[in-house]
């Protein structure tokens, strides 16, 4: 299943299609190089613009895997995006999101988006495992993650350094029930 042969995924107050040339608009530019939406991601130490936008979102042209944009059920306004990394040869899939309108923050839009994307993913032929990771001191990920049902299943000690504190990278897995 490609990205662009998906079809739409409702959540409960987000709906998930494939990200187009359309969605690299202002807003998606800024939250690109907003300190306080990258601060715990390694987007924090680069400047992002249209050219850099588009280069990213052909790196995922026919690659099988997803560049999502999250946008609100009620009246369709980006709000994020999300990103799968496929291994088809070993079954697995590494999923990555990105809130970017702060004034949604800790509303449930995060983790709806989550949940619908994951568990569509973990039906999709071919895929045995699902896998993310993030800082130790993300809290707002690590609930989400975890309340998805994924669990902790590596650290790496003191991996990056988060305002120059040396903090660990948390990796959490789910496998398929089937
Ligand atoms: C992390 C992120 C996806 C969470 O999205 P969100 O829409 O705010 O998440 P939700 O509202 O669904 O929150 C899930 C839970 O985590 C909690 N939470 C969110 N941010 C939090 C924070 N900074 N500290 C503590 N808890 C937090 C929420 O309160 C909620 O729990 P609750 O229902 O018990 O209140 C979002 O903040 C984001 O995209 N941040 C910037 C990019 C990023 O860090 N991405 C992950 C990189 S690995």
């Amino acid at each position: 299943m490609l990205s662009d042969e998906m079809p739409l995924l409702f959540g409960e107050k987000v709906l998930l299609r494939p990200f187009t040339q359309a969605d690299i608009d202002d807003r998606y530019i800024g939250w690109l190089n907003d300190p306080a939406v990258v601060r715990l991601s390694n987007q924090r130490f680069r400047k992002h613009d249209r050219e850099s936008s588009m280069r990213y979102l052909s790196s995922f042209s026919g690659t099988g895997n997803f560049f999502l944009s999250a946008r609100a059920m009620s009246d369709h306004r980006q709000l994020g995006t999300l990103t799968a990394y496929l291994s088809l040869h070993h079954g697995t899939i590494d999923v990555g999101i990105m809130i970017g309108d702060k004034s949604v923050w800790g509303q449930g839009y995060g983790q709806d988006a989550w949940n619908t994307l994951t568990i569509w993913l973990l039906k999709q032929k071919g895929i045995r495992k699902l896998t993310a990771g993030t800082t130790s001191v993300n809290y707002g990920m690590i609930k989400l993650m975890e309340r998805s049902g994924m669990t902790l299943e590596a650290v790496r000690k003191e991996q990056e350094l988060v305002a120059g504190v040396p903090v660990d990278l948390l990796y959490y897995a789910k496998f398929r029930q089937d």
